[in-house]
């Protein structure tokens, strides 16, 4: 089998981590969570009181000591030894990674990164900009989407479970404003690349929509 290089994008709370771990699962694949990368430098700004200084936040990500390590189908991520796992998915920095993401020379040093990483092949990347930007020539491109009520839904059931307390329609709204940072942006927006297959995960299941992806994969062998 040949070991291809897969890309998912899409807006927030499509379900691209959990379609694009599975996929990556079934195919024996490395999943990479680029959204975790942004996180773990928008969580660092925070930490350190930096969040509205650009220079500070570019040279945080040149300094990154990251991992992120897949775990019984979890990424955990560090940076310098430091389990950050769970606190990138806060609501703070949920708010916050958007406009950390717009720094120009953060999502250079994150290119690269993630590029390196997808050198050896048999990863399945999903973000914002990787069928556009970080792999241009991927196997698979794919771009999920699904209503704005179905994601704010899903990420409601997720944070709720976690036992924050949030409302839907505030879920609903800060999501909508996420969506419109990432596609409003200058530098690598969120859209979907010319070649990218369009998948509508609102009505569904998750499974048939990993099923597509591998039909995708087995269409390139
Ligand atoms: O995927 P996730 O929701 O964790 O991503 C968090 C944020 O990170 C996005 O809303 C976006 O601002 C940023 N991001 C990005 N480019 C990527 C992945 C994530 O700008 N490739």
């Amino acid at each position: 089998m040949k070991r291809l290089n897969i890309a998912i994008d899409g807006p927030a709370g499509a379900g691209k981590s959990t379609v694009a771990k599975l996929t990556a699962q079934k195919l024996g694949y490395t999943y990479i969570d680029t959204g975790a990368m942004y996180r773990a430098v928008a969580w660092q700004a925070l930490k350190k009181g930096v969040e509205h200084d650009n220079r500070a936040i570019a040279e945080l990500a040149c300094n990154l000591d990251l991992k992120l390590t897949n775990i019984d189908n979890k990424t955990n991520v560090t940076v310098a030894g430091h389990d950050i796992t769970e606190a990138i998915r806060t609501p703070e920095v949920s708010r916050l990674v958007p406009k950390v993401a717009q720094v120009g020379e953060l999502r250079e040093v994150m290119l690269k990164l993630q590029q390196d990483m997808a050198k050896p092949g048999g990863v399945v990347m999903d973000g914002r900009d990787i069928g556009t930007r970080v792999l241009p020539h991927a196997d698979i491109k794919v771009f999920l989407t699904a209503s704005i009520a179905e994601r704010a839904r899903r990420r409601w059931q997720e944070l709720t479970a976690k036992g924050y307390s949030i409302s839907l329609a505030e879920l609903e709204a800060e999501i909508a404003c996420r969506d419109k940072e990432d596609c409003e942006r200058e530098i690598a927006p969120l859209v979907a690349a010319p070649d990218a297959i369009n998948i509508d995960t609102t009505n569904l299941s998750i499974d048939a929509t990993v099923a597509s992806i591998l039909e995708l994969h087995r269409e390139k062998q």
